[in-house]
């Protein structure tokens, strides 16, 4: 069976540390240890304290509390993993076997999509439609989904769109899957980074009851480095995750899960810090935008520190970031990436400054080529 690699990680592993500018992390700029500490003296001894032996396999006590009180779970429905990268690797492992069909949405992170075409499944996509504000095309999403559905993929705000499901749509998706007893996974590591509103995305969790979400405090907490992440899930699904978390990875850090604790217990000043980032990135990233002379446009996403820019030229997505690369020093990702031609994914939670020179380069190396 052929292997399908993870085209935007590739990407991002070989080059994000040979460029000036790196637009292409999905986060804001990362919170620093001391800024997570409060630079707080008694919080410093106490992280210093910690004897760094394993720590409990399935999280602490304390961190799975805090989880499950950020979707409305109960402890036992977490599983503590290494970044949301693990939890949804080792959903899929233990859901989708060869033969499965797997339905995703696109364009999105293809995480689930590659982790799904490795196992053997068949994967369709239903999209989010950029003639109708990058929102869920549900007949797509019904006539995709049939009989052999083992898995519906969605994520929530949407990495790289930005869309928020309404109510309604994710009645939608949680219909499909009934109809046909698929699960849902719904990967809601974005939820608390919202541009436009002080409400944070609700979770799906309690909605259905073979469904499983996804969360990290790599995009809304500021803390990729961390390594880490969760699932919610009902009982049995956790204990079966559990297995493969115990051959994958057996645990996360015991100091990330000390801070974790800590992240989660000041969430505000961290939602509040990011989402400030994020909503500055954005206006910034939009007035560039509208400079463009019509070189660029872009739907307005309601969340995320990601914007999904369209360029206007006869080039290729591969083609476009490389040149942005080599020629501009600038990272980001590429529309084919994310299973659409045309756009690139562009991160502008990031420093004003930084942020305002890495565009100024993408415009230089846009207009040498417009010509
Ligand atoms: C939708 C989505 N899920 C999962 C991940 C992986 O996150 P983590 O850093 O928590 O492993 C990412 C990272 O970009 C993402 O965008």
């Amino acid at each position: 069976m052929s292997f399908t690699a993870f085209a935007l990680e590739e990407w991002q592993s070989h080059y994000e540390h040979s460029v000036a500018y790196n637009l292409a992390d999905s986060g804001c700029h990362p919170v620093a240890l001391g800024e997570l500490l409060g630079d707080d003296p008694e919080a410093v001894r106490r992280m210093l304290a910690i004897d760094l032996h394993y720590p409990p396999v399935g999280g602490t006590d304390p961190l799975r509390s805090l989880i499950a009180a950020w979707h409305g779970a109960d402890p036992g429905n977490v599983l503590v993993t290494v970044g949301a990268a693990e939890a949804n690797a080792i959903t899929v492992a233990s859901l989708v076997s060869a033969g499965d069909h797997v339905v995703v949405m696109e364009p999105g992170y293809r995480q689930v999509r590659g982790l799904a075409l490795n196992a053997g499944a068949e994967v369709d996509a239903f999209p989010l439609d950029p003639d109708n504000g990058w929102r869920p095309d549900l007949a797509a999403l019904e006539s995709v989904v049939g009989p052999d559905t083992k898995l519906i993929a969605i994520t929530n705000p949407n990495n790289p769109v930005g869309t928020i499901l309404t109510p309604e749509e994710l009645d939608a998706v949680v219909a499909a899957a009934e109809r046909v007893g698929a699960w849902v996974l719904a990967d809601e590591v974005y939820r608390g980074t919202e541009l436009w509103t002080e409400e944070i995305t609700p979770s799906l969790w309690s909605q259905y009851d073979k469904l499983i979400c996804v969360g990290s405090l790599s995009k809304a907490f500021g803390l990729p480095g961390l390594r880490l992440g969760w699932l919610v899930a009902p009982a049995e699904q956790v204990e079966s995750t559990w297995r493969r978390h115990e051959y994958a990875t057996i645990a996360t850090s015991t100091l990330s899960m000390h801070l974790a604790e800590l992240a989660l217990d000041s969430q505000d000043r961290l939602l509040t810090r990011n989402r400030a980032l994020i909503r500055a990135g954005y206006s910034r990233l939009e007035q560039w935008v509208a400079e463009s002379n019509g070189l660029l446009s872009v739907i307005r996403p309601d969340a995320t520190a990601l914007a999904f820019v369209r360029y206007h030229l006869p080039l290729t997505t591969a083609v476009v970031a490389d040149l942005l690369r080599t020629e501009g020093s600038v990272l980001v990702g590429a529309g084919e990436h994310f299973g659409i031609e045309s756009h690139l994914r562009i991160t502008h939670g990031l420093e004003p400054a930084y942020l305002d020179a890495a565009l100024n380069n993408i415009t230089k190396v846009l207009r040498n080529y417009q010509a």
